[in-house]
């Protein structure tokens, strides 16, 4: 079935779109995507920093071995005409498949922006992930807000992410040696 037939499509979300649900949808589980990793590897011109200053965000990066916690949404086809304008600093569309906790599984779409997209930033030590975040901020705000609410959802969604975690505890460290 192609999108414009479909009368849903399930989305994959692991950053933003876990916490800012500024969509509808019909139907929301907590799913799992093979192959791919989280990393703060994605710069961020329009919504945590600036094309001059850009924020850290998270992309998915292909690993053979990993497997990425997040948050499926059902929705329908309409719904990506906001999700490609919110997600267009370099993500594109990519069919997947996610599976459930019930072991059922299915196919749908996931936002993933690759290395060599005009906003990538690359691999960096969680220290200076950190001090990067800390410092930047954009049109949706801070960029360590973005940091913290998606640790926060992920302790939700019980997903022991290490490199999400190991940033967070570099900026708190940061935050309280600064005060
Ligand atoms: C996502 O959340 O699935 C994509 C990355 C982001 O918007 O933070």
């Amino acid at each position: 079935m192609t999108e414009t037939t479909a009368t849903s499509i399930w989305l994959f979300g692991y950053g933003s779109l876990i916490y800012k649900v500024d969509f509808p949808f019909l139907e929301r589980r907590r799913a799992r995507i093979h192959g791919w990793v989280r990393r703060f590897w994605q710069g961020s011109h329009d919504h945590r920093g600036t094309p001059e200053a850009p924020g850290r965000v998270v992309t998915l990066i292909a690993d053979p071995d990993a497997v990425c916690t997040g948050m499926a949404y059902r929705v329908t086809p309409d719904v990506f005409a906001h999700l490609d304008h919110r997600e267009k600093n370099g993500y594109t569309r990519e069919a997947s498949e996610f599976f459930f906790d019930d072991g059922s599984h299915t196919q749908g779409v996931v936002y993933v922006a690759n290395p060599g997209n005009e906003a990538y930033l690359g691999p960096a030590g969680d220290d200076e992930i950190a001090r990067h975040i800390a410092r930047a901020r954009g049109p949706s705000g801070e960029n360590r807000d973005y940091l913290l609410a998606l640790a926060a959802a992920l302790r939700e969604l019980g997903s022991d992410d290490a490199h999400v975690f190991g940033i967070e505890r570099e900026l708190h460290g940061m935050l309280q040696a600064a005060t």
